[in-house]
């Protein structure tokens, strides 16, 4: 009789320790699934590269960084405190390298003037079509360009 009921007793301690352990792991485990399963807020996709553009800091509003890159070097452009934009450097009409004109915030073309605007879109000349643009973001003080 007090082998059962010491039985009973190791039973129970058992059943609520598994419980116990159960109740702490359950969550844990679903908080660790769904950070798998959620997709990264931003980050290179399949075939995109990060490019680290230099400091935001270092960078003031209204100006521009030129950032060379393979065989399409980028524009870095600070719009705003917290908001920078990366456009191609590469002119759409025959592919020249473009200047930056900080007097009012466009890119020019020294091959046949053509002018576009900070944004990347044409405000004149022979080009058609304007600056390829880039997903850009900043992570903490470090802009990262995705190509
Ligand atoms: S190459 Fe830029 S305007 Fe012609």
């Amino acid at each position: 009789m007090a082998d059962e009921t010491a039985d009973q007793e190791r039973r129970g301690f058992l059943k609520w320790l598994t419980a116990g352990f159960l109740a702490l792991w359950a969550p844990a485990a679903g908080i660790m699934t769904a950070s798998f399963l959620k997709p990264p807020e931003h980050g290179p996709r399949v075939g995109e590269r990060m490019i680290r553009a230099g400091t935001l800091s270092s960078l003031a509003i209204g100006e521009s960084r030129f950032v060379r890159h393979g065989l399409e070097p980028i524009f870095v452009v600070r719009l705003a405190d917290q908001q920078v934009m990366a456009v191609s450097a590469v002119c759409t009409h025959m592919q020249c390298i473009l200047h930056w004109n900080r007097d009012n915030s466009t890119f020019l073309c020294p091959c046949h003037d053509g002018v576009f605007d900070k944004t990347g879109n044409v405000l004149s000349g022979p080009p058609k079509k304007p600056l390829r643009q880039y997903s850009a973001e900043i992570r903490s003080d470090e802009i990262v360009v995705f190509t």
